[in-house]
């Protein structure tokens, strides 16, 4: 049976699924695959590894003739129409839990770059603008005793609710299902989103995309965060109404805000560049070795589960 990998992975996925008897394709350009490239790669194999970048919509799904297995290489899957996938009998998988200390880490990191200034402070340096000590230089602010909100009380977002306590932040969260273990692990409490967005000095977005929840984060509770705010999003761009975020930061109306995902990957709105009140990264949340080997490796598990007709180890439904 065959399986193709859209892009190079960690080469753990690849020994697994060929010490399982499974013939592999990679893709072996080091940039996204196109459509047709697609298409063409996928006519007859039994399964497929892909990534977040590459859309598979009704029109691929068609197109193949003996999938049974789609292995998403992230915890996000809203690339694939799982809906219509399933329809045809294909299974789709993803990577959950593997990835979540990465991401909490990272979406700490980027709480902390923003609260403390960092690359504008590193930038200042660089230019050699450094010339004296001063008590009013690049001040930034502290997170203890400040409110964090949650924003999708999933497996990241309370990983980073945990971490957060360390620091002395109170926490509050918005999500569809009170979670009761989380409230009392960190003696927390869910509020509705207009509520989080008034009481939160720092906001850290983790919903899934999907239809409910696409600019989800907009205007209407954006204005409603404090001058000394921060916000940070290392779920998906499009929960977030870039351009309505984009108005607060120019006028300064809260801190800063801190980007590892945006709205149209990888052409981000250039319109960021020219803030200073912002942390840009490019979508690195899972990419630590630790985190990408095991994502690998689970993509790998899930597909030779379902190769071999038993339960796939992670699966999505439809939402
Ligand atoms: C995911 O897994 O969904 C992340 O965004 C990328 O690793």
């Amino acid at each position: 049976m065959k399986v193709f990998i859209t892009r190079k992975i960690p080469v753990i996925a690849k020994d697994l699924l060929e010490k399982n008897g499974l013939s592999v394709k990679e893709f072996a350009k080091d940039r996204a695959i196109t459509k047709e490239e697609l298409i063409r790669n996928t006519k007859n194999v039994d399964g497929i590894i892909s990534l977040l970048t590459d859309k598979i919509d009704s029109s691929i799904i068609d197109n193949l003739k003996n999938c049974k297995v789609i292995a998403n290489f992230a915890v996000g899957y809203n690339n694939i129409d799982v809906e219509y996938a399933n329809s045809k009998g294909i299974i789709v998988t993803n990577t959950p839990d593997v990835l979540t200390d990465s991401t909490a880490e990272l979406t700490i990191a980027l709480i902390l770059a923003c609260a403390k200034r960092i690359p504008e402070s590193e930038t200042f340096l660089r230019d050699g603008k450094f010339v004296a000590w001063k008590p009013q230089l690049l001040l930034g602010v502290e997170l203890k005793n400040k409110t964090l909100g949650i924003v999708g009380a999933g497996r990241i977002g309370r990983e980073v609710a945990k971490r957060a306590k360390a620091f002395g932040m109170k926490i509050i969260y918005f999500d569809r299902n009170k979670r009761e273990e989380f409230q009392n692990d960190t003696g927390t409490k869910k509020v509705s989103l207009n509520k989080l967005f008034s009481t939160a000095e720092v906001v850290s977005l983790h919903l899934p995309l999907n239809e409910k929840t696409h600019h989800i984060i907009n205007k209407s509770n954006l204005t409603l965060l404090k001058k000394n705010a921060i916000i940070v999003n290392t779920a998906r761009g499009e929960i977030l109404n870039e351009n309505d975020l984009i108005d607060l930061l120019k006028q300064k109306k809260i801190f800063s805000a801190g980007f590892d995902v945006y709205e149209n990957e990888p052409n981000f709105n250039k319109k960021l560049l020219k803030l200073d009140n912002v942390v840009l990264l490019p979508h690195i949340g899972s990419a630590t070795i630790e985190a990408r080997n095991a994502m690998a490796e689970l993509a790998a598990k899930n597909v030779i589960s379902v190769l071999k007709k038993n339960k796939p180890i992670t699966p999505v439904l439809g939402d």
